[in-house]
């Protein structure tokens, strides 16, 4: 079986992580997670880039020796990397000895090459040039914005340099990199930066100098010691040199020298070293080269660049505080495809952490476990065959993660997790458990059931390990995240369930973040106000029920409050009224009928996040039509800071049970 090897880019211990740096890492561990659970051999590599310019000068702005800022920076990765529960297999960091020692076994063969124009490899040469010393690298005149000559990524001004170097004869290896390209030898994704790359390689190569007069924090070159090799040399060799190549281990042979997969995961800043500079210098040494770049798009936040110095940050901790690893990690690969940009919000994060985390996937195994607690006195019911075949979904979600594709993999399980919470609501376990000829049926149904909530926790296991592993633990399947468990029935029957714990408990919206009130409040000016007058006074375009301020609203008797025929009602289907943003049209079984009903909880609730949910009715209201679609009732909702958050039923009542 093929190996694959996945690394993501080493990070510089100048500054300290950020959600940039734990985006690549928690996308990488993701996986090779699901590689594991494919049954392949996966190996993955992060680490911290410590040598060069950059790091010197901070060390000098702290008043401390280099290897301590990089001690100390480097463990915060670490402990950052841990704390995301990223499974990584090594940690490099470049000033290990075992990485020094590769370096040098690496440049010795390239400072012996011959380039494909039979000239030496490496060469003697003075370079002038803007230097961004944040980069570390020499910029063209088109990469410099004006004034200051500032450098197009770090908007610092770059400093006109010129030194005596050793050279790298890229510019000789240009037909080669790009045939390696064209052919798919080196696969770079997405498209639109394998066309960036060979777009430079057209406009034309040029050499880069490989050594530093300037810097003394790296490795110095054995033929010119005054001089250490130029950082991006001495970095992208950890990708070889963490895997003991100077040593001869054999972790090198099987996942570089001989490896199926050599993918290389990096953000779009970096992708010049390695589609072009990286892949001709091993091809130099002689050495096996990556066989894929994927390129992973850059986060910015509420539209505007995540960087310190505004003050515009993501900061994972506090998101992990507040809403738990596994959803931080699940939103970052949900939210948008991986390997394009995009923008992240805090709306956004809490929508998708109540709709898809704490509505659809942690309803699905409360409701799940809930019942079998009810029905099955919290055992696992006698095995059934399947009802349907589940290996599409398998083989299809595994190579969609193994493409980089989690928001693709992800939107399969949640496919499945909806279409078990639909079965749900179509059998109906709580009718069938009234009646005791349909034990069987029951039990095979829920039997059914736990084996969907258990494909469903294997299969989110690579972005969620930690509430896979809960899921798991709660069906007795303690610690199994493993190919063999991919298979049906491996629920024993007879098996005692742990009692359910929620996963994601709903999360409001901080109070300070409140929009506009979706249903209008009513006025507190006017005194005297019946149930029904209050109505009419709160629900101009949309039927929610108001929210009653606890002033102005009439006292009423009990025989005004009978007036309202209150039901339970279980929503069977809804979609969006078109062409409105806030209602959504639903037909609710109250028991004796369905009926439809309008609210105006579209902005809040998703059609498919009703389906399914019981809530509470008024059914006694004269019908109206909104928009044109007639409304038969209306459900009832609170209304925090604007928001419409539905009343509902604590457990399985029947529809079209009374609400007193
Ligand atoms: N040390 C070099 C890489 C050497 S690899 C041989 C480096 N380090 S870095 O600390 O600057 O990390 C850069 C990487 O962090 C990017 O390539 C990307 O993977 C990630 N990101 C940093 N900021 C980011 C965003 N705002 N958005 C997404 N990813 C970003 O470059």
């Amino acid at each position: 079986m093929k190996s694959f090897y996945v690394t993501t880019p080493i990070y510089y211990v100048n500054a300290a992580p950020h959600a940039g740096h734990a985006y690549t890492t928690i996308a990488a561990d993701a996986l090779k997670r699901a590689l594991r659970l494919a049954g392949r051999r996966a190996f993955l590599l992060t680490g911290t880039d410590e040598h060069g310019q950059n790091i010197e000068r901070v060390a000098r702005e702290q008043g401390i020796p280099e290897q301590e800022l990089c001690d100390r920076n480097s463990a915060r990765f670490r402990a950052v990397f841990d704390s995301l529960d990223v499974a990584y297999d090594r940690f490099i960091r470049t000033t290990d000895e075992v990485h020094k020692r590769g370096v040098l076994a690496i440049w010795e063969r390239v400072a012996k090459a011959t380039a494909p124009d039979g000239r030496s490899a490496v060469y003697s040469g003075t370079y002038a040039g803007w230097y961004c010393p944040r980069c570390e690298g020499f910029k063209d005149e088109d990469e410099l914005v004006q004034p200051d000559n500032r450098c197009l990524t770090h908007e610092q001004p770059c400093e006109w340099t010129e030194e005596q170097n050793l050279f790298f004869r890229l510019s000789a290896y240009s037909d080669w990199l790009k045939a390696e390209i064209e052919s798919g030898r080196l696969r770079i994704d997405p498209e639109v930066r394998r066309n960036e790359v060979l777009a430079v390689i057209r406009d034309g190569l040029k050499d880069f100098s490989v050594s530093r007069a300037r810097v003394k924090w790296g490795i110095p070159v054995p033929e010119q010691p005054d001089h250490v090799l130029y950082v991006w040399v001495d970095a992208l060799s950890n990708y070889v040199t963490a895997l003991g190549y100077a040593d001869g281990d054999p972790l090198y042979r099987e996942f570089w020298e001989q490896g199926g997969v050599r993918l290389h995961v990096v953000g779009k800043d970096i992708i010049r070293f390695h589609c072009l500079y990286w892949p001709a210098l091993l091809k130099a040494a002689e050495l096996p080269r990556p066989t894929h770049v994927f390129v992973q798009g850059h986060i910015t936040k509420n539209g505007r660049k995540v960087a310190k110095s505004t003050g515009n940050i993501i900061d994972p901790e506090a998101l992990i505080r507040d809403f738990g690893l596994d959803a931080v990690r699940y939103f970052l690969l949900r939210e948008a495809p991986y390997g394009a940009d995009w923008d992240f919000t805090d709306d956004a994060f809490l929508k998708r952490f109540n709709a898809d985390l704490a509505n659809d996937f942690g309803n699905l195994v409360s409701r799940a476990l809930t019942m079998v607690h009810r029905y099955c006195d919290g055992r696992v019911p006698p095995r059934v065959a399947p009802g349907e075949d589940r290996s599409a979904l398998v083989e299809s979600c595994l190579a969609r993660y193994e493409k980089l594709e989690f928001a693709g993999a992800l939107s399969e399980v949640w496919a499945h997790v909806a279409r078990a919470n639909q079965a749900i609501v179509a059998f109906e376990p709580w009718t069938a458990a009234k009646d005791p000829a349909r034990r069987g049926e029951l039990d095979a149904f829920l039997y059914r059931l736990l084996e969907d909530v258990r494909l469903a926790a294997l299969l989110v296991s690579p972005v969620m390990p930690r509430a896979a592993t809960r899921v798991l633990a709660m069906l007795g399947r303690d610690g199994l995240a493993s190919p063999d468990e991919l298979g049906w029935g491996r629920l024993e029957p007879g098996t005692a369930l742990s009692p359910v714990e929620p996963l994601f408990p709903r999360k409001e919206k901080p109070a300070a973040a409140g929009e506009a009130a979706a249903p209008a409040p009513i006025e507190k000016k006017k005194e005297k106000k019946t149930v029904s007058d209050a109505k009419k006074d709160a629900a101009p375009a949309t039927p929610v029920a108001p929210a009653a301020a606890a002033e102005g609203v009439a006292i009423i008797g009990i025989e005004d409050f009978v007036k309202v025929d209150l039901r339970v009602g279980l929503v069977k289907e809804a979609q969006r009224v078109p062409k409105s943003d806030k209602l959504l049209q639903m037909q609710v079984d109250l028991g004796s009928e369905v009926r439809q009903i309008v609210a105006g909880i579209a902005e809040h609730y998703a059609p498919e996040q009703v389906v399914g949910r019981r809530i509470v009715v008024v059914a006694n209201l004269a019908p109206r039509k909104l928009r044109g679609v007639e409304s038969n009732g209306m459900v009832l909702a609170a209304s925090p800071e604007g928001r419409a958050v539905l009343l509902a039923v604590d457990g399985d009542v029947a529809p079209g049970t009374k609400v007193k």
